[in-house]
């Protein structure tokens, strides 16, 4: 997530439309970044941050489907307005399937356009705002954070997997007086070890075989902002310490850079790991340590917030059956019985998931037991033929399709860590391009 609050990537291929469309932005109080091509486009969100993406679709050297599919791959679920003369059916229904946000009919008028980027704009400041809970702890958790986010200090934000740590993240930055700066997300998980340097530092034209093009990383796109390094106990030794020199001198050195580059960045890091245990064990760096762990949050499991079960699953129930137009309202009190009967390894985004998948499958007004698919107990899951491995099989390279092969976004969708996707294809001998 590259995200300037202010900035708008405009993409379009002839000159007139193109000046219209920056004016536009301009006069909205954002700052459009313009690209003639789809190839120009992609590189320069390498190298800057943007809130969202304003794109023609027939265009040369790439359509505008191809676009948005690369542009996803790299910027995950950034809003996207489709501007275009040629809508066809089908053509509407692929572009929406890449989850664009919205679509504008050429010719289309100045209050149309504005119209669009403004609603655009607010559901995305709005976005990560709405915290559900009605827990004492998450209510006093979600007031320290408000407290600490006016500050610049760093916060590291501890937590299982799916417990809301980067949604809170979201809520400190858009709290904080940086909110109108970006918030970068890196996932240092994700990256493999030898690339993260790279990402986070950047590097110079030149720096190493294969360095073409000078490379802004994302400590540098996150200028004024906050940058959020998730997973932090991932992160090898030697660039631990790189890191502790960043936050100690506050700049950077870029790979191959003939001076270090002064940057001001908040940051914040999350971890599912006991960093004790990792630094008694010697993976993490103790002076790191306490850098970074100035004012930690711990996020309490799912299954230690038993009443806001019931309330995420509502509120999850309403979103869906909203996004999926169906008209599911709540749930029959032994769902929700169930429900607080598991454990929720997966916390709130395995929740989450469960209750989607209800929704989708529901045929009644209200969410039933026998609407639940988990723990393969599932009447539809019994009928379908061939082993749990294959049906788990299946349903992991169907996420991938649907993600484009990005593994971080399967991985979140079906509730697992990205590890456990690598190493679940690497089982079926399988891959997908590394995204
Ligand atoms: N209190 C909450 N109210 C509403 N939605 C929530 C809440 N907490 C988490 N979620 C949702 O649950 C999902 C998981 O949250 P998030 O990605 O922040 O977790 P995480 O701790 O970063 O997970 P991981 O350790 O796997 O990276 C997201 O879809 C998020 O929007
Ligand atoms: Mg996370």
């Amino acid at each position: 997530m590259n995200e300037n609050m202010n900035s708008v990537l405009v993409v379009d291929d002839d000159p007139q439309m193109r000046a219209a469309l920056k004016e536009a932005v301009d006069r909205m109080g954002c700052s459009a970044i313009v690209a003639e091509d789809p190839v120009h486009a992609l590189k320069t969100l390498d190298n800057n941050a943007v809130s969202m993406i304003v794109t023609d679709m027939k265009m040369p050297k790439m359509d505008g489907l191809s676009f948005i599919k690369e542009a996803r791959k790299k910027l995950g679920d950034l809003p996207i307005l489709v501007i275009t003369g040629y809508a066809t059916v089908e053509n509407a229904v692929d572009v929406m399937k890449e989850g664009v946000c919205d679509y504008l009919m050429k010719p289309f008028s100045f209050e149309a356009l504005t119209g669009k980027i403004e609603s655009i704009m607010s559901r995305k400041r709005n976005k990560g705002r709405d915290i559900i809970s009605s827990d004492e702890k998450m209510k006093n958790i979600l007031q320290l954070a408000g407290n600490v986010a006016s500050s610049d200090m760093t916060v590291l934000i501890l937590g299982e997997s799916g417990t809301g740590k980067e949604m809170l993240a979201q809520y400190i930055h858009t709290s904080s007086r940086r909110s109108k700066k970006p918030l970068i997300a890196v996932n240092c998980a994700a990256i493999p070890d030898n690339l993260l340097e790279s990402e986070l530092f950047g590097f110079e034209k030149g720096a190493f075989t294969g360095a073409a093009e000078k490379k802004v990383g994302k400590f540098e796109l996150a200028h004024g902002g906050t940058i959020l390094l998730d997973e932090i106990g991932e992160m090898s030794s030697i660039l631990q310490a790189k890191l502790l020199r960043v936050l100690q001198e506050k700049e950077i050195d870029r790979i191959g850079g003939k001076q270090p580059v002064p940057v001001d960045v908040r940051v914040i890091a999350t971890t599912n790991r006991d960093l004790q245990t990792e630094i008694t064990e010697g993976r993490f760096r103790e002076d790191l340590y306490f850098r970074i762990s100035v004012f930690p949050i711990e996020l309490p499991p799912l299954r230690e917030r038993p009443d806001d079960i019931e309330v995420l699953a509502e509120h999850f129930a309403d979103k869906f059956a909203l996004e999926l137009n169906k008209k599911v309202h709540g749930f029959r009190d032994e769902a929700i019985d169930l429900l607080k009967s598991r454990a929720w390894k997966g916390n709130i985004r395995e929740l989450e998931n469960v209750v989607h998948r209800a929704v989708l499958i529901s045929r009644d007004e209200s969410i039933g037991v026998d609407d639940f698919m988990m723990d393969g107990s599932n009447p539809q899951n019994a009928a379908g033929k061939g082993s749990i491995k294959d049906m788990e099989m299946d349903l992991i390279m169907k996420t991938l399709e649907n993600t484009n092969g990005n593994k971080t976004k399967a991985a979140r969708l079906l509730g697992v860590s990205v590890r456990t996707i690598r190493n679940k294809l690497n089982g079926y001998g399988k891959n997908f391009p590394v995204v």
